[in-house]
């Protein structure tokens, strides 16, 4: 591996790259407009993306596996979902209206038959808005003012959900009691005392902690797929479902990410069959527009009802901009193509060979990683072993990753580096052999 520098490699590769970042950093901090979208020495700068590809502003080629951190499950500008979208601005003479309408009912009646755990929805702009209102309907109707999440768990970019996304394990306390860490300068002493922090997959401490703590908490939300690879157990959660109903808890699953990447149309709870209180939705129900939703029963979503409820004992929920009709058919028309009977098959046969394909050249090399999680979402991890919860992936060998990463963006493969992979309908077999033999050579040259 001696002489193998795939960052500069990278450098070389992305000239234009690195004057816009210059350029760019002159009026955004970082050269972004959002924390996610930096990596060092600088990100590809985008200039066209189409199918399961994405161009550069030199010009490069990629085979992109971000996909906008998920949300583009057919790939960029499928046709269908450009014709919804030209169709719903032709059709309606404005890109939203103000008042409500009927594409709201729509998606809304789709969510519920996916979901029927659901009879109410809410739509928003962003998976933040959506887990947010979640939290605060939750507080509305136990009148209590904690939360539980679970350590590493990503719920968007507000203080609440930010404490112990990352923490230094050293200092976080033991695995199975940890001590909520501030993740953002802006964290309050409040929010930290009231964010109860949960370790993935070890009921015995969850039930422990939530008992602890019973009177204090409204609700415990959680990513039943964690950051894309960390796999709650069926029986971890259906215990929590227990736990939960027992403490008179209210549970959010958080299926931003995980939903309509399983095997099947759905999400996790799908697959598993456990059903929470309230289901918190984004990415892929936007088709690539900002988004978000939040479904529940009628007993928690009734919360927000201005016809059953007063406004002193209603949950407010507002937003401009919230059920926009643009993002509803582009969303709508996202879901009518993943109900097609070939999709999910296609999906899944494209994401294994991706996914076993990478495993097979970590076994041949004789590297200590794996390319871990369902359907169409994967991390690549540098480590052995099961990946049980967050401190388990925090013993992965971050340099190895920088240097496979590096080494994949200098050879046409776009991801963020660190961050999980998503595929899509788009990506071809051909792709997926460009994939694999780049993969082969960086691994030859880490050796
Ligand atoms: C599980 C989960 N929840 C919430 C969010 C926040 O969504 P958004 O970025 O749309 O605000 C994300 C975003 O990646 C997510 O993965």
């Amino acid at each position: 591996m001696g002489s193998f520098d795939p960052i500069a490699e990278y450098k070389a590769r992305t000239k234009k790259s690195a004057a816009w970042h210059a350029e760019a950093s002159q009026h955004l901090p970082g050269g972004v407009t959002g924390n996610v979208k930096f990596y060092a020495p600088y990100p590809v700068y985008a200039k066209r993306a189409k199918g399961g590809h994405l161009w550069d502003l030199d010009g490069n080629d990629y085979v992109d596996y971000m996909l906008c951190f998920g949300p583009m499950i057919l790939g960029h500008g499928h046709p269908k979902v450009l014709e919804a979208i030209r169709k719903q601005i032709d059709r309606d003479g404005t890109v939203i209206f103000g008042p409500p309408h009927e594409l709201e009912v729509r998606m809304a009646e789709r969510l519920k038959r996916i979901f029927p755990f659901a009879d109410l929805v809410r739509f928003t702009n962003s998976g933040l808005e959506a887990t947010l209102h979640a939290l605060r309907i939750a507080r509305g109707v136990k009148h209590r003012v904690k939360i539980a999440k679970f350590e590493g768990a990503y719920h968007g970019s507000y203080d609440e959900v930010l404490v112990s996304l990352t923490p230094a394990v050293p200092d976080a306390g033991p695995a199975d009691a940890p001590k909520p860490m501030s993740g953002s300068l802006s964290t309050t002493p409040t929010e930290l005392q009231n964010t109860i922090v949960l370790p993935l997959n070890d009921l015995d401490a969850c039930v422990r902690i939530l008992k602890a703590h019973k009177d204090e908490i409204a609700v415990l939300i959680l990513e039943p797929i964690q950051r894309g690879f960390l796999v709650a157990d069926a029986d971890f959660l259906r215990g929590l479902r227990e736990a939960t109903k027992a403490l008179d808890i209210l549970l959010i699953f958080d299926e931003i990410m995980s939903g309509f990447r399983m095997e099947k149309l759905g999400a996790v709870q799908t697959v598993v069959g456990v059903e929470p209180d309230l289901l918190t939705l984004g990415k892929i129900i936007g088709g690539g527009f900002p988004c978000g939703a939040f479904l529940g029963t009628r007993e928690t979503m009734d919360a927000v009802n201005p016809v059953t409820r007063p406004a002193n004992e209603r949950v407010f929920h507002g937003g401009t901009f919230n059920g926009h009709p643009t993002v509803l058919a582009a969303g709508l028309a996202t879901l009518d193509v993943l109900e097609e009977p070939g999709t999910y098959p296609y999906l899944n046969r494209v994401s294994d060979q991706l996914r076993d394909g990478l495993n097979g050249l970590f076994t041949d090399l004789r590297f200590d990683a794996q390319a871990i999680g369902p359907g169409s979402t994967f991390n690549i991890v540098f480590a052995k072993g099961p990946m049980r919860n967050y401190r388990d992936a925090a013993r992965a060998d971050k340099k190895l990753r920088q240097l496979f990463d590096f080494g994949m963006l200098a050879r046409g493969i776009h991801f963020h580096p660190d961050k999980p992979w998503y595929t899509c309908t788009a990506h071809a077999a051909e792709d997926v052999d460009r994939t694999l033999a780049a993969a082969e050579d960086v691994l030859n040259q880490m050796r």
